[in-house]
């Protein structure tokens, strides 16, 4: 018997990519999971370091796509609390990146008029480090461009556990009483005060996960995943990126009628 050819045959059915609208409006905070350095390196026959190394170039093209498209808030995850499991030489390697990334670009994107801050644990970061951090902080403070914050040594749910700690203890000494609390009184307590929540998240590498990433934060926010490995991750993928958020209808547990 002969197999009638199906009508639409696979390699017919491509999928439409969206476009992205410049006309449209854009996210205003736009928080982002940069995976793949590792398998980038590895498919190159290369050491992972070099996978990282090329990553702190895709940060850097990352951070000025934003700033043409209009974005006003970008958020990276640059180390998590759980990273510090990897072998001690890729941990150094990371923390090395982080000292010559703050010291030469993040000053550079300050002169832009980029405002730089950070968030996570900073206890169990070094010295020199911390107050690299805090000098591009406080250096950029007043600055009214991009408002660029990496998070480090960070995870969403240590920062949850931190603000009810600390509102435990306002309890404790008679500044609050325990029905105060409410959704905006908690956030003044998180570390990402006074930053919008995340409107897009993207990660890169084929993972879904949020991995403790800005856990609060993301309760409505739209997820974009990307197979594109971090290290490759261009402005065209960050517009394809917003051209999906774009055709999103966010209704914040409403309804569309
Ligand atoms: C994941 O790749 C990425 C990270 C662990 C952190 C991202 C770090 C950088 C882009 C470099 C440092 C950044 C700054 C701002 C100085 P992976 O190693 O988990 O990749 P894999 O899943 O392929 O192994």
């Amino acid at each position: 018997m002969k197999l009638r050819k199906a009508k639409y045959s696979r390699s017919k059915a491509t999928a439409v990519e969206p476009t992205f609208d410049d006309k449209a409006p854009v996210p205003a905070h736009v928080a982002i999971i940069m995976d793949g350095n590792g398998r980038w390196a590895q498919a190159r026959g290369l050491p992972r370091f070099v996978g990282h190394r090329q990553g702190v170039k895709a940060v850097r093209s990352t951070v000025r796509a934003c700033s043409d498209l209009g974005i006003s808030y970008l958020t990276i995850y640059a180390f998590s609390s759980e990273n510090w499991k990897r072998p001690a030489s890729e941990v150094d390697e990371l923390m090395g990146l982080l000292r010559v990334y703050i010291r030469r670009e993040l000053t550079e994107l300050g002169r832009e008029g980029v405002r730089i801050r950070f968030i996570g644990d900073r206890g169990r970061l070094a010295d020199d480090i911390n107050h690299l951090i805090t000098n591009s902080e406080e250096s950029t403070k007043n600055n009214t461009g991009l408002t660029f914050t990496v998070a480090i040594n960070y995870g969403g749910r240590q920062e949850i556990l931190e603000a009810a700690r600390r509102f435990a203890q306002h309890v404790q000494e008679g500044e609050h009483e325990p029905e105060d609390i409410n959704e905006s009184l908690f956030e003044s307590y998180l570390e990402s005060e006074k930053l919008p929540d995340p409107d897009l998240l993207i990660r890169t590498s084929g993972e879904q996960r949020l991995s403790n990433f800005l856990l609060w934060q993301s309760a409505y926010t739209e997820f974009v995943f990307t197979s594109t490995l971090w290290p490759d991750f261009k402005k065209k993928n960050l517009e394809q990126a917003v051209a999906e958020y774009q055709r999103r209808e966010r209704r914040y547990g409403g309804s569309s009628h």
